[in-house]
């Protein structure tokens, strides 16, 4: 989603004659597109933008322009100006398509520090004509909800992204045309919470699945993929549309967060552990070659080691293709804040890596059971680590390698045999 915003941006800017520069000390105007899920995220802009800002009161200068975007924007709106004096503007995610305007009457020095976020009587739809001028590549992402109206209690993104918004349908398949016809194969569609795509817009014919079945439509997209689904929201019939039309690749990121009723009761994830199992054994039942990926917080306040070893435990049984595992960040503001029973820091250390040792050993299992099968395998580019050889995405979005060979080309999808697996991913070679 952020990568979708800095895009956006950089576009808007364009139209105001700014381009791209080849370094940071080169730069006018230093954006910073920031995330606020987890403190690590913080901490990192934190760090760079301390340096600029030094640097920028050192040398007693007006430029760079600093600018903070994105969720640490909207979460610390002037807070971030008083921090930093040297910061010249503080835009949060709803204002995203005003930035060349506030960027002129910086310049034009019709103001001092600027610091605009929230959500209300604002168009936030980013997409321009000429979002996409420079693109290349054979995926893109392209959000079709914004925000979300969840409030998981550990989660800042309501806050900071304000409440679900779907963008019209039409919007979005012109940008998906527009994204075909510069080469694009593969799109994947993003949303907080994807499934409820639609319950939000006039007239409400239109829902996620119907979405989906549009999207899928459109001749020069050959992959369709999308993030994130929500347990509660995702049911069979989602399943059933992925098994029966082939451009949806088969590939679901569902997460869990916890293994624990009491711990997703606390998150007011608005299932249970039972119900979450049910729907991964329906699912499979009815579409068997379909494969999971899910998310994982660890050390939740109050979370025991008998919590912890429920969710280990739903690692185990369901043995996911990939998992995100994230230790419990304290993010102000929400529910989870106010919770008493903080688990120690040591803890979540420990018990990360020990979720972690265990879904490295399941992935790998799971790459190793490609092995003998045939792939098909969209070819992005040189692969990294060889440059003898292509890499891409499998179907089931694994990493996969093949040979470089005349007569395959970039965005080309190959069928191949898979005759090593890694703990990364599939070599064909
Ligand atoms: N601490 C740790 N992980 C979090 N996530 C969201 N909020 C937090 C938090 N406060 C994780 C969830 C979510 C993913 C995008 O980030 O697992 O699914
Ligand atoms: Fe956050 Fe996802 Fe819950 Fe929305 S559904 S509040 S984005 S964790």
């Amino acid at each position: 989603m952020n990568e979708y915003d800095s895009l956006a941006m950089k576009s808007l800017l364009k139209r105001e004659g700014y381009s791209s520069a080849r370094s940071l000390e080169e730069a006018d105007i230093v954006i910073f597109e920031t995330c606020s899920v987890r403190q690590k995220a913080e901490d990192k802009v934190f760090g760079v933008l301390g340096r600029l800002a030094k640097k920028k009161r050192r040398q007693d200068k007006e430029y760079p322009i600093l600018v903070v975007a994105g969720c640490m924007a909207e979460r610390m709106k002037k807070d971030l100006i008083k921090r930093y004096p040297e910061v010249d503007l503080v835009i949060g995610p709803g204002h995203i398509h005003e930035i060349g305007d506030k960027i002129k009457d910086i310049v034009e020095k019709k103001r001092g520090q600027i610091s605009v976020s929230g959500f209300k009587g604002t168009i936030d739809d980013i997409y321009n004509e000429g979002l996409y001028e420079n693109f290349s590549g054979v995926k893109a992402y392209v959000t079709v909800v914004r925000g979300c109206t969840n409030y998981c209690s550990y989660c800042i993104v309501p806050y900071v992204r304000g409440p679900e918004r779907s963008r019209k349908i039409e919007e979005v398949l012109t940008e998906v045309n527009e994204l075909a016809k510069k080469g694009v194969k593969e799109i994947t569609l993003l949303g907080q919470n994807i499934n409820i795509y639609g319950r939000d817009l006039k007239g409400g014919k239109i829902d996620f699945l119907s979405l989906l079945k549009e999207v899928a439509k459109i001749p020069l997209i050959k992959r369709v993929r999308f993030l994130t689904t929500h347990p509660k929201d995702t049911d069979i019939e989602l399943v059933e549309l992925m098994k029966t039309q082939k451009k949806l690749m088969p590939y679901l990121h569902m997460p869990f967060q916890s293994g624990s009723d009491k711990i997703l009761e606390k998150m007011k994830r608005g299932y249970t552990r039972d119900e979450f199992l049910e729907k991964i054994k329906e699912f499979r039942k009815v579409y068997p070659e379909l494969s999971f990926s899910t998310d994982v917080i660890v050390g939740y306040p109050g979370e025991t080691e008998e919590d912890f070893s429920l969710t280990k435990e739903v690692l185990e049984k369901v043995r996911f293709d990939g998992a995100y595992l994230f230790k419990y960040s304290d993010r102000s503001g929400t529910k989870a804040e106010d919770e008493m029973e903080k688990v120690p820091q040591t803890v979540i250390k420990r018990r990360h890596k020990e979720l972690l040792e265990l879904q490295n050993k399941i992935t790998f299992e799971s790459n190793k059971n490609f092995v003998g099968s045939t792939v098909k395998i969209l070819i992005e580019g040189t692969n990294k680590t060889d440059k003898s050889s292509l890499s891409g995405r499998t179907e089931h979005n694994k990493v996969a390698a093949i040979q470089k060979q005349d007569n395959v080309n970039i965005g080309d999808i190959v069928s191949a045999e898979v005759v090593r697996a890694s703990p990364h991913g599939l070599y064909c070679y």
